[in-house]
């Protein structure tokens, strides 16, 4: 099945919109595998962003996701990966549309609350990459033959 890894970035939690966040997820009908509290340590979020190293605002960047904790999510379930980039809306959240996760609650880019994996390849790197083994449980929801025929 395929799965995805979610962070309510440092801002999110500072502002409160850990439950909203994840209420959005467990609304569309995914299925949450992993969850914890976690002060990213510096060498973790250049790895997680080694693919903007070249890019000016990657120094900033960094600081952004260690500058607080974030809340670390593993998500499953058919199709999760885009479907989660579609609810988290645009990088920019000036461009995101309303009812997204950042057209709702952000206005800066610097500043967009959440991350998403881009690929079902790149969800698995990190939930690998953030999760320790043991801390990513298998369950059967209940819900799942009302959420699909
Ligand atoms: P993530 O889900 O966090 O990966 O965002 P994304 O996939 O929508 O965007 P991308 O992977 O291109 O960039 C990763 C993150 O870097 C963004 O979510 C922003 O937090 C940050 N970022 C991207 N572009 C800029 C920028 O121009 N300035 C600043 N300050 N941050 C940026
Ligand atoms: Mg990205």
């Amino acid at each position: 099945v395929e799965e995805t890894y979610i962070m309510v970035k440092p801002d999110g939690v500072q502002r409160g919109l850990v439950g909203e966040i994840i209420s959005r997820f467990e609304k569309k009908g995914f299925k949450l595998t992993g969850l914890k509290l976690f002060q990213c340590p510096k060498e973790l979020a250049e790895e997680h962003y080694k693919d903007l190293k070249a890019k000016p605002f990657f120094p900033v960047l960094i600081e952004y996701i260690t500058s607080g904790p974030v809340v670390c999510m593993a998500w499953e379930g058919v199709g999760v990966v885009a479907s989660a980039r579609k609810l988290i809306g645009s990088t920019n959240p000036l461009q995101a549309e309303p009812g997204t996760i950042r057209g709702d609650l952000a206005v800066q880019t610097g500043r967009n609350v959440v991350h998403g994996s881009d690929s079902p390849e790149n969800g698995k790197r990190e939930i690998a990459l953030w999760f320790k083994e043991g801390e990513i449980v298998q369950w059967t929801s209940a819900l799942v033959s009302w959420l699909r025929e």
